[in-house]
């Protein structure tokens, strides 16, 4: 099959007027701001198919037939995507054969996603044109560490020179970026004794950070010689592309398996990861020597919520081990803990015990109070009365994380029994526990960190009016909507799974592109359903009736006359269902008499929410 580039596609995407294609195939109307098709999809008396010029996708209101220009032409003529895609190439006389394409450069996020781009294929190449010594001590670190070939060609490591200026003089002889720009991406620095430029990176292994979608969006450099007095891993700095503690290294390769699997493994470095994914443990991502996120969290529950978390023996990864897993649980997720064997990481532990080993060693890993136990055993810290008190306490702090009610009653069970304590004891230091946790944070915050238990509320299959309305904004809205609801939305705001997938998209494609162009993300869209919600979303309202062309005219022209103004909006918006969501929270509590104090507390806060 013949292969054409995303960009290649949207170029030919642009060159066609979708208006003018589908008036090829049917009457259009153009009826002021909008135009309106006779659907050729159904028999149609009247026209039906709304066809937006601006967001070039078409919406039929009584059949619901929808889409972008391609599968318009795919339906009409009863061809393939492709078939498609080469006939609309050819009416805009653009050819096929030709592979270089222009981004638009003037967008901050094309543009750093270029040079990352660019740069992760210099850094590749240079690993493989190697020759002489320096290719035999490099390699030798490759195999040394065991990395396979494939594995170096799908992480696209790379090699950066131990030269000053390498990466800096390639760019200015073959491309043509400012070193304002190369700046901006983080590759070259400005020495602060002459005001010239060096590379960020020198002598160093590269590893291209990847976002979700697969894009180089910074890299981590590890140091390679020994007479390197510098850190171990120097990174990119952030960036409108870079956001360290939104990226998990390897999400982009792991997505599918991890959905498969039902779990995540997650580890702390670089190495860790390919060595997993090397080894055939697909299911895995690193947070890359960070301590988890909430952002890291949330975007975990959007694929699993069972998460394996295998950290270093050291004291660094025990401490990162122990702030994973209050996160991990506020979330709401299940949790097992492995930690390696002093000096072993998850890498190197591969390396010596070999894969079966490691698997053995992942599947028997601990839940948090087996974790904290056979760490304090091993710190010899269980054997006084006062140092169990202390493990209590520990416990209890753990478990007053959970949201989940029940569940934390299952651990007090579990640790009453376990110990020989009584359960009201322990209850007791539980809501202290829990109180002082109220006591940091406010109430909204608490019940806003559970995203793993919105994964498995069910979701609902009909799509809201006001649902519809947030994906019209996401639509219409400028950067500025965009940014909004990226901040302010909640996945538990929203109860339609199509809705949520959608908005999913959205937020994916401004992530990457800077902007959402919904013809485009049709491309990538099977589901016929969401193609419908979005293009009805693009595309002018108006209500199929009877009454004739003439009526319609009309009000299509008095939506139009309305000048949204859709920051306002979509505060509103928000605002409305965060009160929605409190009011179900509202409803559940109320049928448990036992909850009154945060009945109370909910409704005020409804009641704030609502004055202002
Ligand atoms: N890290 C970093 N900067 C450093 C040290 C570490 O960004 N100066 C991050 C890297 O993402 C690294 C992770 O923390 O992968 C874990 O660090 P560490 O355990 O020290 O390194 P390894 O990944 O085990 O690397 P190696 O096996 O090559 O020593
Ligand atoms: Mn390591």
């Amino acid at each position: 099959m013949m292969r054409i580039s995303e960009e290649k596609i949207n170029e030919i995407a642009q060159a066609n007027d979708i208006v003018e294609v589908i008036s090829s195939y049917t009457r259009v109307k153009n009826s002021g701001k909008s135009y309106l098709a006779i659907c050729p999809f159904h028999q149609d008396k009247n026209p039906s198919m709304s066809i937006s010029q601006e967001k070039r996708v078409y919406h039929c209101f009584s059949c619901g037939a929808s889409g972008n220009l391609f599968k318009f032409v795919q339906n009409i003529e009863k061809i393939t995507f492709m078939d498609a895609v080469e006939k609309l190439a050819q009416r805009a006389g653009i050819a096929l054969d030709l592979q270089s394409y222009s981004p638009d450069l003037t967008n901050e996020i094309t543009l750093l996603l270029e040079i990352n781009k660019i740069a992760a294929r210099y850094f590749h190449d240079t690993l493989f044109d190697l020759s002489g010594a320096e290719k035999d001590f490099i390699f030798s670190y490759l195999r040394k560490r065991n990395l396979k070939d494939y594995t170096i060609k799908k992480f696209g490591l790379g090699y950066a020179k131990k030269d000053w200026n390498s990466l800096h003089d390639y760019f200015r002889e073959n491309t043509e970026f400012s070193d304002d720009n190369l700046e901006k991406a983080g590759l070259i620095v400005k020495s602060t004794k002459d005001n010239k430029y060096y590379d960020r990176f020198r002598g160093r292994l590269m590893f291209p950070i990847f976002n979700e979608s697969g894009k180089v969006v910074a890299f981590g450099g590890r140091k390679l010689f020994e007479d390197d007095n510098t850190a171990k891993y120097i990174n990119s700095p952030e960036s409108k592309i870079y956001n360290k503690s939104k990226i998990l290294y390897g999400l982009n390769f792991a997505k599918d398996s991890i959905r498969s699997e039902k779990r995540v493994l997650l580890v702390e470095g670089y190495m860790d990861l390919i060595a997993l994914v090397q080894a055939k443990f697909t299911n895995c991502v690193s947070s890359s020597g960070t301590s988890l996120t909430d952002d890291q969290v949330k975007i975990l529950s959007r694929y699993t919520s069972n998460v394996s978390i295998l950290f270093d023996g050291d004291f660094a990864g025990i401490k990162a081990a122990k702030r994973g897993i209050e996160k991990i649980l506020q979330g709401g997720a299940e949790l097992r803990i492995t930690v390696f064997p002093e000096n072993e990481d998850p890498d190197s532990y591969i390396a010596n015990k070999g894969i079966n080993e490691f698997g053995q060693l992942i599947n028997s890993g601990s839940d948090f109070i087996e974790f904290i136990s056979n760490l304090l055993a091993k710190e010899n810290k269980l054997k006084s009365v006062a140092d169990k008190t202390n493990f209590i306490r520990e416990i209890i702090y753990f478990i007053s994380f959970i949201p989940d009610k029940i569940k934390r009653s299952f651990y007090i069970k579990k640790l009453a029994s376990e110990y020989g304590l009584y359960e009201s004891l322990l209850q007791d230091e539980l809501n202290i526990a829990l109180k002082k946790n109220t006591a940091v944070k406010s109430s909204t915050e608490i019940r806003k960190e559970q995203p793993f238990n919105n994964l498995k509320k069910n979701k609902q299959s009909v799509i809201s009016r006001i649902e519809t309305e947030l994906i019209e904004h996401f639509i219409h809205g400028d950067n500025e909507v965009i940014e909004y609801l990226e901040n302010n939305l909640e996945t538990s705001f929203i109860r339609s799974e199509h809705a949520l997938k959608i908005i999913q998209l959205f937020l994916d494609e401004y992530l990457n592109d800077g902007k959402i162009d919904v013809a485009k993300i049709m491309n990538s869209i099977k589901d016929e359903k969401l193609i419908e919600i979005i293009a009805a979303a693009s595309t002018e309202k108006y209500k199929v009736n009877d009454a004739g062309i003439k009526d319609r005219n009309a009000i299509l022209n008095s939506v139009a006359s309305i000048k949204m103004n859709y920051l306002e909006s979509v505060k509103g918006l928000i605002k409305t269902l965060r009160i929605e969501k409190l009011e179900r929270e509202y409803k559940e509590k109320a049928k448990d008499s036992s909850k009154l104090d945060e009945c109370v507390k909910l409704k005020k806060e409804i009641f704030q929410l609502s004055k202002n």
